[in-house]
């Protein structure tokens, strides 16, 4: 079933960049969500950085590669990319996920609202 999910929000999220269609993940749901619950840590246009990185742009990027933020080196070791199916696994629990992480966020348990958000995040620049 979570591989089912993961693989539902890859497509979603693949879509999402392709183009207008986007499977039935709710970027707009998506936005809403982040900004109840990411954007007072995370700004979404490129270059600004508050308690988190910028995510302007995160979809397909490597983790820790934004310039001129300082991550923690749980982060910088951690290797992954943040295609859709790695966001999903993060937001579920970043501190599973990345042990050692400073992104102080319990998670998003909800799978419904995880795959929305990371449809918003593939909407970002
Ligand atoms: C309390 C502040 C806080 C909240 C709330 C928060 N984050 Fe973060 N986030 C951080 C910090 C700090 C980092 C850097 C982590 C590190 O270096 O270990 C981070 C890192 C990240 C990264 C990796 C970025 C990169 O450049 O590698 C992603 C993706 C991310 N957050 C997404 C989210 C999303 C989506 C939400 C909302 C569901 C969220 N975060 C909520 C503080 C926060």
């Amino acid at each position: 079933m979570a591989r089912l999910m993961i693989a539902h929000v890859a497509a979603a999220a693949a879509l999402a960049l392709a183009g207008p269609a986007l499977a039935d993940a709710d970027a707009a749901a998506g936005q809403k969500a982040f900004q109840g619950q990411c954007s007072t840590c995370h700004a979404v246009t490129p270059g600004t950085n508050k308690i988190g990185p910028s995510l302007s742009g995160v979809v397909a990027r490597p983790a820790a590669s934004v310039p001129g933020y300082k991550y923690s080196a749980a982060m910088m070791k951690s290797g992954l990319t943040w295609t859709a199916g790695e966001l999903d696994i993060y937001l579920a629990a970043p501190k599973e996920t990345v042990p050692g992480t400073k992104m102080t966020y319990a998670g998003v348990k909800d799978a419904t609202k995880r795959s929305d958000i990371v449809a918003y995040l593939a909407t970002l620049k």
